[in-house]
């Protein structure tokens, strides 16, 4: 059993025309070194909480201490998975500022995963109130090192006690924060990776541009079955055909043959990535041809024998973007741009990552400075 988490006297937030109470920790944890930070691991000393009751609305914002919480056992997202996440990231620059990067975009995305899985809309201002709210409150937790941020999961679960497979009427908004070191500590680094056509993980009219768990737990056999064979990711091909690029891991995938670089469109089998987006949004303002068409694996594997295959990389918010080194196929092993990574994939790597770190102005208006805290101790 855990043990309760003594609190401090409620503070509160105000917003709009409500206040938001915070309750702080009365044990605040030691943040890790930067230098120990991994993925996904750590979490901050708070969490805030929202709740939805049919009839009701969306109701009681709240910051808490981070905790585990109980959950029905009959809940609907134990049984039929109603649920849906996100996951974005706050920079601390050189200047000390923190920013989010495109929190807005993800906002947006969390709602249309929301539309998807029968879950009530979240208000939009609420949710971003709550990303600048909690990191406010955990400002402390920020890292400091290059290459690492403050990443941001608001998740959504359908809480309502009830077999019957239809929307719960009971749900719980929370977000979490959990401070991440680089992806590639010694800078970017190619990676290796397999197109299956033994396994799917979205077809269309599915399930597979909205974030959701059940997204993720369909990869899990593929993804081991690819580290069998030394491979870190899977490179997911189309459910209909088999043959057409749909996504890497949980990137995005782009690859650039000649001078244009092809990524498969949004067709409903692939999540809108954030990143994909910005990349696009690059590319295009440099003046390089971006086209969001279907691309086979057969296109792709000719292309690398005509010479003509020169980068590929898949894109996330997890590590911006993740050259790919290796392709394999069916047996074969294809060597990208002699295994190393593309003077266009470092220099899309470069820019993003000097924007979110506010090294360069922001032309696109993607950051967002965290308000400095009223709750700041
Ligand atoms: C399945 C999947 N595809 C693509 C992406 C990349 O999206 P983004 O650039 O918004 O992080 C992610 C990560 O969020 C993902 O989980």
């Amino acid at each position: 059993m855990s043990q309760p988490i003594a609190t401090t006297e409620t503070q509160s937030r105000p917003f709009r025309k409500f206040e938001i109470p915070v309750t702080r920790t009365a044990r605040p944890r030691p943040r890790p070194a930067d230098d120990t930070l991994q993925f996904g691991t750590v979490f901050t000393d708070h969490m805030f909480q929202l709740d939805h009751t049919e009839g009701r609305g969306w109701h009681d914002p709240r910051i808490v201490p981070y905790q585990p919480f109980t959950v029905d056992p009959a809940s609907a997202v134990l049984h039929y998975a109603q649920a849906v996440f996100d996951g974005l990231k706050a920079f601390r620059g050189s200047d000390g500022v923190v920013r989010l990067f495109r929190a807005q975009t993800h906002i947006d995305r969390l709602n249309q995963s929301c539309e998807r899985l029968c879950i009530p809309p979240l208000d939009a201002k609420l949710v971003l109130e709550s990303f600048h709210a909690l990191i406010a409150v955990d400002e402390a937790w920020v890292p400091y090192k290059r290459g690492t941020a403050i990443y941001v999961r608001p998740t959504v679960i359908a809480t309502e006690p009830f077999l019957g497979v239809r929307p719960a009427r009971t749900y719980t908004y929370f977000l979490i924060l959990s401070p991440v070191g680089s992806y590639y500590p010694e800078g970017i680094n190619p990676v290796k990776i397999l197109a299956t056509d033994k396994f799917v993980r979205a077809v269309q009219g599915g399930l597979g541009s909205a974030k959701t768990g059940g997204n993720y737990a369909a990869s899990l056999y593929a993804a081991e079955e690819a580290k069998k064979q030394g491979y870190t990711q899977v490179l997911w091909l189309d459910g209909v055909h088999r043959k057409y690029l749909d996504e890497v891991g949980t990137m995005n995938i782009m690859v650039k043959i000649g001078e244009e670089v092809v990524t498969p469109p949004l067709s409903g089998t692939i999540l809108a990535g954030v990143t994909r987006d910005s990349i696009l949004t690059l590319l295009r303002d440099w003046g390089i041809k971006a086209s969001e068409r279907p691309i086979s694996i057969d296109e792709v594997i000719a292309a690398s024998k005509t010479g003509m295959l020169a980068e590929m990389w898949g894109t996330g918010t997890a590590a911006v973007v993740s050259p790919v080194g290796v392709l394999g196929y069916k047996g074969e092993r294809i060597t990208i741009n002699g295994g190393k990574t593309g003077p266009l994939t470092q220099k899309l790597y470069d820019t993003i990552v000097s924007i979110q770190y506010g090294d360069s102005n922001d032309p696109y208006g993607w950051t967002t400075p965290i308000a400095p805290s009223m709750l700041a101790r």
